[in-house]
């Protein structure tokens, strides 16, 4: 089995949109290098306020990952939103895949009718997830090499 952690905390990232960038480089990088070592999988939803964070893998490394993030300071307030085990990972590609809410991305937050700001105390971990699964989508088809059609 699967663990999976689903979790929301607040954006503690000062600054404008370069800081923000890079800053969520620095998270990516360090996401790819641990968890490609410790077998975890995810997705991080974002925006300047929340983050939103999908972890999968073996129990005891999605805890320790999560304990770990839980300590950063780029955040406060990390809170659970639900915890399980799943037969099989929902985002297997990923060693951290991610998404800054844009307005590229807007009509898949519309899709899952959130329109206006996200407000992640309210969210399910069902809604966390399909949104994640829906932005992964989209974030796949944008690498796909474009064709022309006829
Ligand atoms: C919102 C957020 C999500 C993060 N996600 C991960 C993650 O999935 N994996 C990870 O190893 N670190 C993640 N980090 C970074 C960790 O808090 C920590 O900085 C990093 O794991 C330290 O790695 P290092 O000891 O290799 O430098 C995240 C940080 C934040 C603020």
């Amino acid at each position: 089995m699967i663990h999976q952690l689903v979790y929301y905390s607040r954006n503690a990232v000062s600054g404008g949109d370069r800081e923000m960038l890079t800053n969520m480089r620095d998270i990516v990088s360090a996401s790819q290098r641990n968890n490609s070592r410790d077998g975890v999988t995810g997705f991080l939803i974002f925006d300047k306020t929340w983050f939103v964070q999908i972890l999968e893998g073996e129990r005891a490394k999605v805890v320790e990952t999560y304990n770990r993030i839980g300590r950063d300071p780029r955040h406060t307030g990390a809170t659970i939103i639900n915890v399980r085990d799943v037969p099989d990972r929902l985002f297997p590609n990923w060693t951290m895949g991610g998404a800054m809410r844009t307005p590229e991305v807007q009509e898949v937050y519309l899709g899952h009718g959130i329109g206006g700001a996200l407000d992640p105390a309210k969210l399910k971990s069902s809604q966390v997830i399909a949104l994640a699964l829906d932005l992964q989508a989209f974030e796949q088809a944008k690498r796909q090499p474009q064709r022309l059609v006829g």
